[in-house]
């Protein structure tokens, strides 16, 4: 199984959202072991939904709220995602952690908060910059994983390892790059909980069609996720054929 995953973002209104899976569905099928995900922003969740009833393409989040339901102004709650058609939710994308302020703990419970609902939680996880510079990326994404997943159980989870300089850059990291800290995460996963050591892990991070087959030839690399090439139905679909 493989995962093809497109992170929209603030972007798409509710046709363009149509518009997209019409596009895709147009396309040649991709085989059926790649899962193909979208995740809209929270108002374009439920026409994404409704036109992907009979689609391949599943739904998710982009973030979630720290509870189900109360005092939380403008948040989404995951019980509601849930009953809207939601499958999945990204838990810690770069974007919350950096402009939002979403610490490990935050995480943790947003991840534990997910598995409670039915949601599949995708923790993402990377090093800055500065902190690959100063040859910190081991320690950091280790701890982003032990603490966002300790309070996990079973191996509902999938991570997705996402670079921060590599988002929305066009500075993809090199296979070698990308590999080694999949490795890194898998042996932290099998070390944090036996449950955990068949979670697949993607990678994210300036990855586009022209990129995607190099680094979708090493095994460790279970699927993408996938920002600005994931708006455009060909160039998400060209992506998912490097996969296969
Ligand atoms: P990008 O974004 O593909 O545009 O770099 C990836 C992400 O933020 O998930």
């Amino acid at each position: 199984m493989r995962i093809l995953a497109g992170n929209w973002k603030l972007h798409k209104n509710p046709k363009e959202a149509a518009e997209f899976v019409a596009t895709f569905d147009t396309l040649p099928t991709l085989k059926d072991e790649i899962e193909i995900l979208v995740f809209p922003q929270a108002l374009t969740l439920s026409a994404t939904v409704e036109a992907t009833r009979t689609s391949r393409i599943r739904v998710g989040g982009q973030n979630i709220a720290t509870e189900k339901q109360g005092a939380l102004t403008g948040e989404n709650s995951p019980l509601v995602l849930k009953e809207l058609g939601a499958g999945y939710a990204l838990i810690g994308h770069s974007e919350r952690r950096q402009l939002f302020g979403e610490t490990d703990d935050i995480c943790a419970r947003k991840v534990e908060l997910a598995l409670e609902v039915g949601l599949m939680p995708i923790l993402c996880v990377g090093e800055t910059w500065e902190q690959r510079r100063s040859g910190q990326t081991a320690q950091v994404v280790s701890q982003q994983i032990q603490l966002g997943l300790s309070r996990v159980q079973s191996s509902s989870v999938y991570v997705a390892y996402e670079p921060v300089w590599a988002i929305g850059t066009g500075q993809v990291a090199t296979d070698q790059q990308a590999v080694e800290v999949h490795r890194l995460i898998a042996e932290t996963l099998r070390g944090a909980n036996q449950n955990l050591t068949h979670v697949p892990i993607l990678y994210g991070g300036s990855v586009k069609p022209e990129n995607a087959g190099q680094l979708a030839s090493h095994s460790e690399i279970a699927g993408f996720l996938v920002g600005g090439a994931s708006l455009d139905a060909r160039s998400f679909h060209a992506i998912g054929r490097a996969l296969q």
